[in-house]
């Protein structure tokens, strides 16, 4: 690679500058975007699955409007960055074929299933609280369409926090059912969204160089800390105990202490045997077959709208 244009790079990457589509970036940093972008796209397609499950079970006019809402905001946000990648010279097609045929990763989270309305709510305030965490650093992220695209996501994320957590407190008043299911949720969500931030940083490969690049400014520990520092008192404001007896505040480090993540069970998860893994897939696969009228009618469209300009 030529010395010159690497140099160049490196010396905008240092003094913390955005490179721009149509700059000169080495192949692997390329990749790497192209990879985590991947993994975040998909991650918010994906993510509208367990909670679209609720949409015709929603208990009131206004929790539906809420939650349609909410889950057209993660499919726009999927659009967004499956354009980002189209920047970076990877095509919607190829991103979606690698997610269809279980080659491209997405978040281990909504592998899980939603198994009460309380879900609904608690992926608003944990699983959204915890997406906001990762993602408002990479509004700085030093490739400018991906830093660009997480600053509306990050917007559009703290409603979806919000939206949750209010909904959990409406629950938390009334009967002594619905305060057992919204302990019951964060009692099944609480740990998998500790895994949500990745693996540890010791563990973690794509770390270093993601840092050295600044596609990621925080590291993986370091942003679930602060997660769980936020997360606590919030809990006790909603009057849910979260699930993890090591849970403690520590004078000395200025932070939770908290227990052991299950890291077997999170690459086992990641690696396609997660509880809803098959289902999400292959929801996914029917769905994108079933539109396939939808995208043939525009492209023949398109092409009509373009004969007729050209006559
Ligand atoms: N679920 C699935 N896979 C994960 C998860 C997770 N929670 N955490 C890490 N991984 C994968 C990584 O993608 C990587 O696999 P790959 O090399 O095949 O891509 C592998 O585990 C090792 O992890 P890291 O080396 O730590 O990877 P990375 O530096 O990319 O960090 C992280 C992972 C923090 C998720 C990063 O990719 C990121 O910030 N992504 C953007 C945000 C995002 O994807 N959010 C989606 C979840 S929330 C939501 O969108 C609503």
């Amino acid at each position: 690679e030529p010395v010159e244009l690497m140099a160049r790079f490196d010396a905008r990457i240092d003094a913390d500058g955005r490179i721009e589509p149509q700059d000169w970036m080495p192949e692997a940093y390329r990749k790497t975007l192209v990879r985590q972008i991947s993994q975040h796209a998909h991650s918010e397609i994906v993510g509208m699955l367990p909670e679209g499950n609720w949409i015709s079970r929603a208990p009131s006019l206004k929790r539906k409007a809420i939650l349609i809402a909410k889950v057209q905001d993660e499919g726009g946000h999927g659009l967004y960055l499956y354009s980002a990648a189209e920047t970076l010279g990877t095509s919607r097609d190829q991103m979606l074929d690698g997610l269809h045929s279980g080659k491209a990763k997405y978040s281990s989270i909504f592998n899980y299933p939603t198994l009460s309305w309380a879900d609904v709510g608690v992926i608003g305030w944990l699983v959204d609280g915890a997406a906001i965490m990762n993602q408002v650093p990479l509004c700085r992220c030093s490739y400018g369409p991906y830093a660009r695209a997480m600053v509306r996501v990050c917007k559009e994320e703290s409603f979806h926090q919000r939206q949750g957590y209010e909904a959990l407190l409406v629950m938390m008043q009334g009967t002594e059912e619905q305060k057992a299911m919204v302990q019951d949720a964060v009692n099944r969500y609480w740990w998998k969204c500790l895994a949500m931030f990745g693996p540890p940083d010791a563990d973690s490969p794509n770390s270093v160089q993601g840092m050295r690049w600044g596609i990621k400014r925080i590291s993986n520990d370091d942003l679930r800390q602060k997660f769980v520092d936020a997360t606590v008192p919030q809990a006790k404001v909603l009057g849910v105990t979260l699930p993890d007896p090591d849970l403690k505040w520590n004078e000395e480090r200025g932070h939770y202490d908290y227990g052991q993540i299950d890291w077997d069970e999170f690459w086992q998860t990641v690696n396609g045997n997660g509880p809803c893994n098959k289902e999400r897939l292959s929801t996914r696969v029917k769905a994108h077959h079933d539109g396939q009228w939808v995208r043939d009618a525009a492209l023949a469209h398109a092409r009509k709208q373009q004969q007729r300009a050209m006559k």
